[in-house]
C-alpha cells in the first residue's frame, strides 16, 4: 500500500529532470545534426541553433531549479565535493559558454564564412558532449 505514496519532493526532481533530460537530447541531438548539415542552406542550422541555444537555456533553469528544489526541502544545497563538483562547474561552464555562442551565432551568422559557421557548430556540439559526459561523473561521484 505504502508503494503508492510519494513524496512531492521526488515528483518534483523526477519532473525537473524530465525537463533537464529534453535540454540534454535537444542539446547533442540539435548539435550533432547542425554539425552534420553544416554545408545545407545556412536556414537549416540556424533553426537547429535555436533548438540548441533553448536547449542550453533550459539546462541552465532546470539545473538552478534542482538546486533550489533541495534547499526548499532540505534547507541546504547537495553536499558534493572533488569529482562531482569538478563535472557541475564543468556543466555550469559548458552552459555559459552554450548561450552566449548561440545567442552570437544567431546574431552574426549572416556574415561568417562556411568555415567559421561550420567551426562554431562543432564547438557547440563538442560543448554538448563534455556536457553530457560530466553529466555521468556527477551522477556517479556525488
Ligand atoms: C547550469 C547547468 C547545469 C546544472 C546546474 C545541472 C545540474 C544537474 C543536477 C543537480 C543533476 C542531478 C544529479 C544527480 O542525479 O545526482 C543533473 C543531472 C543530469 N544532467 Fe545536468 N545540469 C546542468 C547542465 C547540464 C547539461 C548542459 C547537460 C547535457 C547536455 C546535462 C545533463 C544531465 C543529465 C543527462 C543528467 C542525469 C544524469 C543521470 O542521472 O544519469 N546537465 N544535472
Amino acid at each position: 500500500m505504502s508503494g503508492f505514496f510519494f513524496s512531492s519532493q521526488l515528483l518534483l526532481y523526477a519532473c525537473i529532470q524530465a525537463l533537464h533530460n529534453l535540454g540534454a537530447v535537444a542539446i547533442v541531438g540539435g548539435g550533432a545534426a547542425a554539425f552534420l548539415l553544416a554545408r545545407r542552406p545556412s536556414g537549416v542550422q540556424k533553426v537547429l541553433v535555436w533548438v540548441i541555444t533553448l536547449g542550453w537555456i533550459s539546462q541552465g533553469v532546470t539545473g538552478i531549479l534542482f538546486g533550489a528544489t533541495s534547499y526548499f526541502y532540505d534547507g541546504r544545497l547537495p553536499d558534493i565535493h572533488g569529482i562531482a563538483l569538478a563535472a557541475l562547474f564543468l556543466k555550469m561552464a559548458c552552459a555559459a559558454i552554450g548561450i552566449i555562442l548561440g545567442v552570437v551565432y544567431l546574431r552574426f551568422e549572416r556574415g561568417w564564412s562556411r568555415t567559421t559557421l561550420r567551426r562554431i557548430l562543432g564547438l557547440d556540439f563538442g560543448l554538448g558532449i563534455t556536457a553530457l559526459t560530466a553529466a555521468a561523473f556527477l551522477r556517479w561521484f556525488s
